[in-house]
């Protein structure tokens, strides 16, 4: 069997007592790109938070890169945590510092390699994201997609071996969502980085997905591959991939939160 970057056993997090998520059994394995779905509000951040120990379960046990999260000391978390990369919802780019220098930044926190080799290194990840000319630019001066390029090439800079990503093309055009979703398969497929990829795009996860898991109720409410999704009978799994009208809150809940990310973006 492969083995397991990430691993939840009966896992129940929340922020008081009432759990957001309960029973939560989930394990990644290298090489995947794990697409995590679900509706708006369901505990999708909240289990990305868990697996990086941002949040303590309230029950069970987490393994990240082999090391048991529940009483691990802030030393060795920051160690862990710095082997994983992190695309997180709304999680800006500083915006009086350049693009080499919000990509550089991880390096200044968990490193201390020389100048030069920190600019090697910075320059290697911004032409992997397509970004080679903006190095001096601001980020005022980025549009939405080129500024999520360049959070993922921060993401990246420290060579993750498993990468997070909490809705990448968030307030993104579909254009430019889908050269996101591309950028993110040939993470996949040249650096061998295994994914995961929160989203509630289905034009994404029917792009990007080699495994769908579905939160949906306070718990994992399916986990298989895309064609298993599509042919599975819950009716919580089949309103999602059949966006059915079925649950009008719902709907108008992801519109305005598509408006709401899109003001974001703006900004
Ligand atoms: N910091 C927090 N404190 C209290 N409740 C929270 C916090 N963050 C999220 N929640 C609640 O947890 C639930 C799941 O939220 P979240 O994981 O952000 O959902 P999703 O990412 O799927 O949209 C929601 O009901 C939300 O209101
Ligand atoms: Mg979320």
């Amino acid at each position: 069997m492969a083995e397991a970057l990430l691993e939840m056993q009966a896992v129940a997090l929340g922020y008081g007592t009432e759990p957001v998520l309960r029973g939560v059994d989930l394990s990644i394995e290298r090489g995947q790109l794990v697409v995590i779905c679900g509706t708006s509000g369901c505990g999708k951040s909240t289990l990305l938070k868990g697996a990086i120990g941002l949040l303590a379960p309230l029950e069970g046990h987490i393994r990240l890169l082999g090391e048991e999260l529940v009483g691990l000391d802030e030393e060795r978390l920051n160690r862990v945590r710095a082997r994983v990369g992190l695309l997180f919802q709304g999680g800006a780019l500083l915006n009086s510092l350049t693009v080499a220098e919000n990509v550089a930044l991880p390096l200044e926190q968990h490193t201390r390699l020389s100048p030069e080799v920190s600019r090697t290194l910075v320059r290697m990840k911004l032409a992997q994201v397509g970004l080679e000319g903006a190095w001096h630019k601001l980020p005022a001066e980025l549009s939405g997609g080129m500024k999520k390029r360049v959070a993922l090439a921060r993401a990246m800079v420290l060579d993750p071996e498993l990468l997070l990503c909490d809705e990448p093309s968030a307030g993104l055009d579909p254009v430019t969502a889908a050269g996101l979703d591309r950028l993110l398969l040939d993470l996949r497929d040249t650096m061998h980085i295994t994914l995961v990829v929160v989203t509630h795009e289905l034009q994404s996860i029917e792009t990007i997905a080699d495994r769908v898991v579905m939160v949906a109720d306070g718990h994992l409410a399916f986990d298989g591959s895309l064609d298993e999704a599509r042919r599975c009978p819950l009716p919580v799994v089949r309103d999602f991939f059949e966006r059915r009208a079925a649950r009008p809150e719902q709907a108008g809940r992801s519109l305005l939160e598509r408006l709401s990310a899109a003001e974001v973006e703006r900004r």
